[in-house]
């Protein structure tokens, strides 16, 4: 048996019914079968302050250290008036500190987005794609997963109904596991 890539995903929305979160669970079992990916929940990060970067804490602190595990990272964001929520943001800047820690170093990512809308979350997802320039991450750029007018395409129970959709998701798994293993053999080759 190969190496098992092991991936976090999270999702930018703590609403209960969230089509994000929902969104994410369905990745569960999409997931191809040489990768296992886990859901961290963002409930109980607080709002961002400098100030306890030297005493991180709890909850941030097992963010960071189960970024730092995983070989890659699932983004679920929704759009928020044209860019990634703050729930997100929040947590984003949070794992990225403190200055020489950033948790997200080097790993390769995957990004999808849920939305009432027709664009289906796309311009959120540029805004994050740009957040990783600078959190020097590698989002694989295909394919794009935009789910838009979300309310029609998951069930009442939150389950991904949308046949296409679950298709799409299944694709961006695979593209994230080759292309976290291709990034992992140039490391080795270095
Ligand atoms: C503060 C706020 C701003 C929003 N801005 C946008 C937006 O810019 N583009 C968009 O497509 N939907 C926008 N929406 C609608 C969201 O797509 C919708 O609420 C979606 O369900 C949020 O994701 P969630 O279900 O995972 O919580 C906004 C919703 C909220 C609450």
């Amino acid at each position: 048996m190969g190496t098992v890539i092991n991936i976090l995903g999270f999702a930018g929305s703590l609403r209960k019914g969230s089509y994000n979160r929902a969104l994410l669970r369905a990745a569960l079992d999409l997931t191809p079968r040489e990768a296992r990916l886990e859901i961290f929940d963002l409930e109980g990060i607080p709002p961002f302050s400098q100030d306890l970067e030297s005493q991180m804490p709890e909850r941030v602190r097992e963010f960071k250290n189960k970024i730092k595990a995983a070989d890659a990272v699932l983004f679920v964001t929704p759009e928020h008036n044209y860019s990634i929520p703050g729930v997100l943001k929040n947590a984003i800047d949070w794992a990225s500190r403190p200055h020489g820690d950033n948790s997200f170093e080097g790993k390769p990512a995957a990004i999808m987005s849920a939305s009432t809308g027709m664009l289906g979350g796309a311009r959120a997802q540029y805004h994050l794609r740009q957040v990783c320039v600078y959190l020097n991450m590698f989002p694989v750029n295909k394919p794009e997963v935009f789910v838009s007018f979300a309310g029609q395409k998951f069930d009442e129970q939150g389950t991904l109904a949308d046949e296409k959709t679950r298709e799409f998701v299944k694709g961006l798994l695979e593209a994230l596991v080759s292309w976290t293993k291709r990034l992992m053999t140039e490391t080795v080759q270095k």
